[in-house]
């Protein structure tokens, strides 16, 4: 199945990435996808250490380094976010941009960071603060690989599906209800059709790109500032932000539950932690946003300015 823009194409398929073996270049692979896979095993190959420290300028500096001693003008990108950030930021600077296929192999990268260009790394603790925004050749996704994938990862994907499907609502989404690894062409091909649509309007990301954002200004915080991860994070934040939206006379008590519903289905938290402290959290929103507080709730309020005390009222 193909789902295309005129930015990018997505081939989703079970059984293509043997395809990918057959690829002529230089293999970035996350080290936990080789051990599952050991036909990754490349000649030229680069093993991008598990975790987000992966995305640090001494890192990219190796992965320059080795590319260059390979001879190779092709990057195949291999893993999940952390992977395709850091290959897409080497493809696009190593002599001013190179041939790169991303090849995603977490939901979150099927549906989200593998697709609409944006790559990066981060600048001590300033997460993606380098970087660029440079489109694949192509993005090949094999279902496949979500097998061996963790019960937890999995559900940082379903946050980000469940995001599209509540900014975009389409009624094939209520596959997300009963999400099922071994049949989930359906789910990954909706979203990717929604991130390509998005993108080609907005590539810059300067106007409706800001959709995706929906969820991530209080998730955001909260990822920061306590133990969650980024689906949890963004899980909670979508809610909350609802609850904002609600407040704005922006969404219905009715659609506020059918997305709370579908997040704990997936077993995805939707209440503050226990420890939560909303003056933490808005002090590292304003951080985030640099001094300003802007939501995303649909496709026509995406850049809503509030106030704190508007937040320190609702915010709850
Ligand atoms: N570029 C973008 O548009 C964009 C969008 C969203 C997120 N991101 C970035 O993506 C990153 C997060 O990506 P992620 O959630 O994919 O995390 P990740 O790349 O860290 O992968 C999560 C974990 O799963 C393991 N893994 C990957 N594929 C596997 C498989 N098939 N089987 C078993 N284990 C596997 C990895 O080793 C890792 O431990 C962050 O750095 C974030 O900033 C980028």
């Amino acid at each position: 199945m193909i789902v295309s823009s005129k930015l990018s194409e997505v081939e989703i398929d079970k059984g293509i990435f043997k395809q990918v073996l057959d690829l002529d270049g230089f293999f970035m692979v996350d080290e936990n996808v080789l051990k599952n896979f050991p036909e990754l095993s490349k000649k030229n190959l680069f093993v991008v250490i598990s975790g987000e420290e992966s995305k640090s300028l001494e890192n990219y500096k190796s992965a320059l380094e080795a590319l260059d001693k390979s001879g190779k003008k092709t990057i195949i990108a291999v893993g999940g976010g952390v992977t395709g950030d850091l290959a897409g930021f080497v493809a696009s600077t190593y002599k001013r941009g190179v041939e790169l296929f991303q090849v995603p192999t977490t939901l979150l990268a099927m549906i989200d960071s593998s697709l609409g260009g944006k790559n990066g790394i981060n600048l001590g603790s300033k997460k993606n603060y380098v970087g660029t925004i440079y489109q694949p050749k192509k993005i090949i996704v094999d279902p496949n690989f979500l097998k061996t994938l963790s019960k937890k990862e999995i559900s940082n994907g379903l946050a980000e599906a469940i995001k599209y499907f509540s900014v975009f609502g389409e009624p094939s989404f209520f596959e997300l209800f009963n999400f099922d690894i071994n049949n989930s062409q359906n789910v990954i091909s909706n979203c990717c059709k929604i991130k390509l649509a998005i993108v080609e309007e907005d590539e810059r990301d300067i106007g409706i790109r800001h959709t995706l954002n929906f969820g991530h200004t209080v998730g955001h915080a909260l990822e920061r500032v306590y133990n969650l991860s980024h689906g949890e994070a963004i899980s909670i934040g979508m809610i909350k932000e609802l609850v904002l939206a609600k407040k704005l006379n922006l969404v219905t008590e009715e659609k506020i539950n059918q997305i709370k519903k579908l997040l704990e289905k997936n077993s995805l938290p939707t209440e503050f932690p226990p420890n939560f402290n909303l003056k933490n959290c808005l002090d590292m929103m304003e951080l985030d946003k640099k001094g300003s507080l802007v939501f995303s709730f649909d496709k026509k309020n995406f850049n809503v300015k509030l106030t704190r005390d508007f937040l320190e009222e609702n915010l709850k």
